[in-house]
């Protein structure tokens, strides 16, 4: 089978690869799909196909792996990809809030890419940052204890 994946990425695979002994090679799919979307930003459903074709195993296990899990992406991003906590830790402490300012800032709604293709806001679960409260990540650096002015300086520290 021919592989849409860079020969980049296929080094990168036969590394992760050469550290699981081969009955565990399912055990690859997770970080094979990490690969891919640090890589490219996202993975697609035929980057799951490659992977399952380069791991040997049935395509929908790995389709499903990439659909279940959040943190995978299957759509372009924007450079800044701003992720704030929408559970109740958050949401008692203003995470409403901090969404409704980051909105009002970049010119955009929840799941939505600034034209420029520099930001795209979405909420998500608990970040398992709940003692300091609201809590945000900008692709995947934590930014907690938020309000609108430290969003502000968050924002304006961006290259
Ligand atoms: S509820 Fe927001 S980090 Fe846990």
């Amino acid at each position: 089978m021919s592989s849409p994946l860079p020969s980049v990425l296929l080094e990168q695979f036969d590394a992760l690869r050469r550290q699981y002994p081969p009955e565990m090679k399912t055990s690859l799919v997770l970080p094979l799909l990490h690969c891919v979307q640090d890589a490219n930003g996202h993975v697609t459903e035929a980057d799951a196909v490659a992977i399952a074709g380069y791991i040997g195993m049935p395509a929908i296990q790995v389709i499903e792996a990439l659909t279940w899990y959040s943190m995978f992406d299957r759509e372009p991003q924007g450079r800044y990809v701003i992720k704030v906590c929408r559970n109740i830790a958050c949401s008692l402490r203003g995470s409403e809030r901090v969404v409704a300012h980051l909105q009002r800032k970049l010119g955009i709604g929840l799941d939505e890419t600034t034209p420029d293709g520099r930001f795209t806001l979405r909420t998500v679960e608990c970040l398992a940052s709940c003692g300091t409260a609201p809590a945000m990540q900008v692709n995947r650096t934590y930014h907690e204890q938020l309000d609108e002015a430290k969003l502000d300086r968050i924002l304006e520290s961006l290259p």
